[in-house]
């Protein structure tokens, strides 16, 4: 692992109680619901097993019927395993599994953080079975959730402070260079983050100003969905 791989694990090595514990206050709740509500389509039909780069305390991967997950850090892995997630001590940019091994990869809000995301999706590209589907879920920096989670880092915030936020067109290049191509995208959170969360509509498609999107993609050399 790299310097900063080491010092991002290590902000979510300290804090995980925490950052699992702001998921079930009212306002974690209403975003958990919106941004599965983003995810769990694009992942409807995926053949098993699938896996999460990024797990983290698995909550995602256990609502998303994700049965792998891979973190850097130990102790969220812990609450992962005990959602019962089979977890994995590891690097998106050194998948420790074999070539065509899963169905499907989620990355949902871990591109931000690590150190090399060419590395990463080239890794989710390997372990990807021809056909198989990456589900990405980000907050774009060109929406008013990125650049206020951007701001939060400047100041100092123990998570945003190690995340490096992208716009949407820069994901949508990440993923073309790395020989994916979009299949489907959901985009939710169009409400300002000054404003208590509420519940609102997932969209279909990707949108600009949304503060979550998520994106489908597939090998360039699959069929179209
Ligand atoms: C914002 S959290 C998201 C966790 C989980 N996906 C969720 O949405 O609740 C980002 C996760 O990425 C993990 N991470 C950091 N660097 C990584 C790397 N190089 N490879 C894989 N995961 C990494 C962190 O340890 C952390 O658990």
């Amino acid at each position: 692992m790299g310097a900063r791989a080491n010092r991002v694990a290590q902000g979510f090595e300290d804090l995980a109680e925490r950052y699992d514990a702001w998921y079930d206050t009212a306002p974690g709740q209403v975003l958990f619901d919106l941004e599965l509500g983003a995810l769990r389509p694009l992942l409807a039909g995926t053949g098993g097993p699938r896996l999460e780069v990024g797990v983290g305390s698995g909550r995602f991967a256990a609502a998303l019927g994700i049965e792998v997950g891979l973190d850097p850090a130990q102790a969220p892995l812990r609450l992962a395993r005990a959602r019962g997630v089979r977890v994995l001590l590891g690097v998106g940019s050194e998948l420790p599994f074999g070539d065509n091994t899963f169905g499907a990869v989620a990355l949902v809000v871990t591109l931000c953080f690590v150190e090399n995301p060419a590395a990463v999706l080239g890794e989710v590209a390997r372990v990807l079975r021809p056909g198989g589907r990456l589900v990405v879920g980000l907050v774009p920096l060109d929406s008013a959730w990125g650049r206020s989670y951007e701001e939060k880092g400047r100041a100092g915030h123990p998570f945003y402070g190690h995340a490096r936020f992208e716009t949407l067109a820069e994901h949508r290049l990440m993923l073309a260079v790395a020989g994916f191509r979009l299949v489907g995208a959901r985009s939710t959170l169009f409400q300002a983050p000054s404003d208590e969360p509420v519940a609102e509509p997932v969209h279909s498609g990707a949108a600009a100003g949304a503060g979550f999107v998520a994106l489908a993609a597939e090998g360039e050399s699959a069929g179209a969905d």
